[in-house]
């Protein structure tokens, strides 16, 4: 276990380096300046349906917010759905849709552009000591502020591959979390979300999804 750790932090790590060319790899082509947020509000309008018009979720228990998500987050997941790479029976549907790389650029940056979602406070003491500091079986390796910033805030637009967790929907953070936990997400560069998921139980992950989601 300890040597896995080692060899995904020294994964992570190189990672860190060069922000600029692991946007390019990750957010699969796009850069920042891509992308018109005026014609992309006009072009996701279907995603608004459930995504919200400014981005903020029109129901909690199902759909997540991308408002102020870095668009080359934005971007690749949407890339991720339509190749298979992440799946799910209602948004890959809808990934199938764009049909245009450009649409998708405009897209992601009108959600982009949206202010940036917030949550409402609240507390979880469990869950701020995970994301602070990791757990037990994981060490420091699992704490999500190294890679998920500040209250899960993001590394910073030229960092689009840890996205922002910070005020996103708790029962998504959840599902996403198990969803990593058991292997039926696994789009994540160099396995590093799947390695921090496999070392929390449910109750921790139910503890720091309530922490982040209030952030
Ligand atoms: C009918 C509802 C619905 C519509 C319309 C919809 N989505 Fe989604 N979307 C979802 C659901 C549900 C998820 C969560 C999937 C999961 O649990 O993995 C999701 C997830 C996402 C994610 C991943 C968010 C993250 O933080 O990783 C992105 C990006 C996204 N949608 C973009 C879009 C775009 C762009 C459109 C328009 C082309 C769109 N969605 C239309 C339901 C919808
Ligand atoms: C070693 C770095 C690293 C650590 C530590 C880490 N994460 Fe992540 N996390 C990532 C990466 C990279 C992704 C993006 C995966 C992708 O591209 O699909 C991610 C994605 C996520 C997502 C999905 C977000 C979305 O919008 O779809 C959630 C939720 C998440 N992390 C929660 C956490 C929590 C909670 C912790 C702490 C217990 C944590 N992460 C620790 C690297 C990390």
């Amino acid at each position: 276990m300890i040597k896995r750790i080692g060899m995904f932090a020294a994964l992570a790590a190189m990672m860190f380096v060069g922000g600029a060319s692991a946007e390019t790899t990750i957010a699969g082509g796009m850069s920042t300046g891509d992308g018109d947020a005026k014609a992309g509000k006009t072009k996701s309008e279907l995603c608004q349906g459930c995504h919200g018009v400014n981005g903020i979720s029109i129901d909690p228990t199902t759909f997540p917010n991308l408002a102020g998500q870095y668009a080359g987050y934005i971007f690749k997941q949407v890339q991720d759905f339509q190749l298979g790479n992440r799946q799910d029976d209602t948004m890959s549907a809808m990934a199938a849709t764009v049909t245009s790389k450009q649409d998708l650029k405009d897209i992601a940056v009108y959600f982009a552009s949206q202010k940036q979602m917030k949550g409402s406070g609240g507390s979880n003491k469990a869950g701020a000591k995970l994301f602070k500091s990791g757990n037990k079986k994981l060490g420091n390796y699992g704490a999500c502020v190294r890679c998920h910033g500040k209250n899960g805030k993001g590394k910073g637009k030229n960092n689009s591959l840890f996205p922002i967790i910070g005020g996103q929907q708790k029962a998504y953070l959840i599902k996403q979390l198990k969803d990593f936990k058991g292997g039926k997400r696994a789009n994540d560069p160099a396995g590093m979300m799947a390695m921090v998921a496999k070392g929390l139980s449910d109750k921790e992950i139910k503890a720091v999804s309530e922490y982040v989601s209030g952030l």
